[in-house]
């Protein structure tokens, strides 16, 4: 194991006596019942929180302190959403990742540590806890699993969600917090629901825990060697058959088969991921159990990702007058080395590049649109092979095409508000952020017809839609917004209406509530 930072040895020596010392408060408060007026109104204000349905979200990575990609930004938002709602306390497990800021770590607290067994392994594990916008965090902090650069994508994987599945039940006791709901994230998280059911749910504390699996993206789905079933994953024998699949190890599989209901994150994805076409493999075990599925469009933070505060624009603007959004695409033009033309569409992509979002139609009818009157924009990392071949292009296309291979948060926003089209054209898509996004700053998408894209974008209303994955028939819609862009009164009221549909998580997380309290009933 890689040595402590100082601040965790220190506190190690403390953390048994933080553990008792929580234990003791919780005893005395217990006992002490003299009834004076004070005491009954603390009192009453405690049966109000034991009251709240407890709610825990276990995922991998979330906004403000982690990010890859969509996954964090809902865990961020939607825990915010529904922690204002006074009948929920909410709170979300994470790995204490080396990329998290240290600005941010210096303001977490340290709670304690405990030592998690998983088979054969023996491991630290110290537990730190922060407070923001009403969720409380906790991070699982154990320096040979996460210090390391980025999150995932090691040999170890496997090994190291383990851990920190375990880690997530066996810190309820120190944090004093059996949730009602565990609400899991993924494939990282699946291993929390499949001990919840295998090992933890015949103790007391822990049997009315009951177990919700959000499946984000379902080509990730943790597949492992059957060999690792009990050295690496701690599963006894009776219960191979709830993760095996296709003679492997399926995390999200054993996820479906152990928990109470699964989610994905729109009705469309929901309804696709049934066929063999959007389920990696996995329509057999979602038709089987269809019954505890169901699909939850995303919604986005609509105050972080608003045209009038965001201060990383050239220029704020309403949707009630555009203007000022001129400014933002001569900034941006400027900005990435384009001719500043305010009357040539700029078209845009935020994406990682690969080729489920679609790139392999781009790839195919990129040049011909470039002989067009329009600006191509495209941000994003992913296959060296797409790297390679956009910027080649921004190579022979100089005054047309702008190629930034980079996850860059502040350059995202000047596309996002400078660009006048957002192109979307996944192949499969089970909800997608980016196109809700684009539309907050009046930038009109352009989306193919599958999952959250679907469900989030309705032609000519807010948006445009092509139906089959076909590079000519985005093409010609691309070529259709073009021309429709020349009318401007007409593009403005489209743009209105794009940016004052309401993507705020309202309504969805108020489905998520519904649903937590359909599982506890
Ligand atoms: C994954 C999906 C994306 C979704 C996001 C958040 O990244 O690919 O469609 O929006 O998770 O749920």
């Amino acid at each position: 194991m890689a040595t402590k930072t100082s601040s965790e040895t220190t506190k190690n020596k403390t953390a048994a006596k933080t553990t008792v010392k929580t234990a003791t408060t919780k005893t005395a408060t217990a006992k002490a019942a003299p009834k004076t007026a004070a005491t009954r109104t603390v009192k009453k204000t405690v049966v109000k929180s034991v009251e709240k349905k407890k709610i825990l979200f276990v995922a991998s990575e979330a906004t403000p302190f982690i990010q890859t990609g969509g996954l964090a930004e809902v865990i961020g938002s939607l825990s915010k959403a529904l922690a204002a709602n006074d009948n929920l306390d909410v709170r979300v497990v994470l790995p204490l990742y080396s990329d998290i800021k240290k600005s941010d770590r210096d303001k977490f607290s340290y709670i304690g540590n405990i030592y998690v067994h998983l088979a054969w392994r023996n491991q630290y594990c110290g537990i730190f806890e922060y407070v923001k916008d009403g969720v409380t965090f906790y991070f699982i902090d154990n320096e040979f699993y996460f210090k390391r650069p980025g999150c995932y994508g090691y040999f170890d994987d496997g090994e190291r969600f383990a851990f920190f599945s375990r880690s997530v039940l066996e810190i309820m006791p120190v944090i004093n917090f059996y949730p009602d709901i565990m609400h899991c994230h993924d494939w990282q998280a699946a291993l929390a629901a499949i001990y919840l059911k295998t090992n933890y749910c015949f103790r007391p504390e822990y049997q009315f825990i009951r177990a919700l699996f959000t499946i984000h993206n379902i080509e990730y789905q943790g597949w492992y060697s059957l060999d690792l079933l009990s050295d690496l994953f701690d599963i006894y024998g009776s219960y191979q058959y709830l993760v095996e699949y296709k003679n492997c190890i399926n995390l999200m599989k054993g996820a479906i088969e152990c928990c109470e209901r699964f989610s994905t994150v729109s009705p469309r994805y929901a309804g696709e991921i049934k066929e063999e076409y959007f389920a990696h493999g996995l329509d057999p075990i979602v038709r089987k159990n269809h019954f505890k599925l169901s699909g939850i469009l995303n919604g986005i933070d609509d105050e972080g990702y608003n045209c009038e505060k965001d201060t990383h624009l050239f220029a704020n603007y309403t949707p009630d007058d555009f203007s000022n959004k001129a400014l933002c695409k001569k900034g941006l033009q400027k900005l990435l080395g384009l001719p500043q033309k305010a009357d040539t569409p700029i078209i845009s992509m935020v994406s990682r590049l690969v080729s489920h979002k679609g790139l392999d139609l781009v790839t195919t009818v990129i040049e011909e649109l470039l002989q067009d009157d329009v600006q191509v924009v495209i941000l994003g990392t992913g296959d060296a092979h797409f790297e390679g071949f956009f910027s080649d292009l921004a190579r022979r296309y100089p005054d047309k095409f702008s190629a930034n291979i980079a996850f860059n948060g502040d350059l995202s926003r000047k596309i996002y508000s400078g660009s006048d089209i957002f192109l979307m054209p996944s192949k499969s898509e089970p909800c997608g952020l980016s196109q809700m996004i684009a539309c907050r700053y009046g930038t009109v998408p352009i989306v193919r017809e599958t999952g959250g894209l679907y469900d989030s974008i309705k032609p000519l209303e807010n948006g445009y839609t092509f139906a089959n994955y076909n590079a000519h028939d985005m093409l010609y819609v691309i070529r259709q917004a073009v021309n429709d862009y020349k009318n401007k009164e007409e593009w403005k009221e489209l743009m209105y209406r794009a940016a004052t549909t309401d993507f705020s998580w309202n309504r969805s997380a108020k489905l998520y509530e519904a649903l937590y309290f359909d599982m506890l009933k």
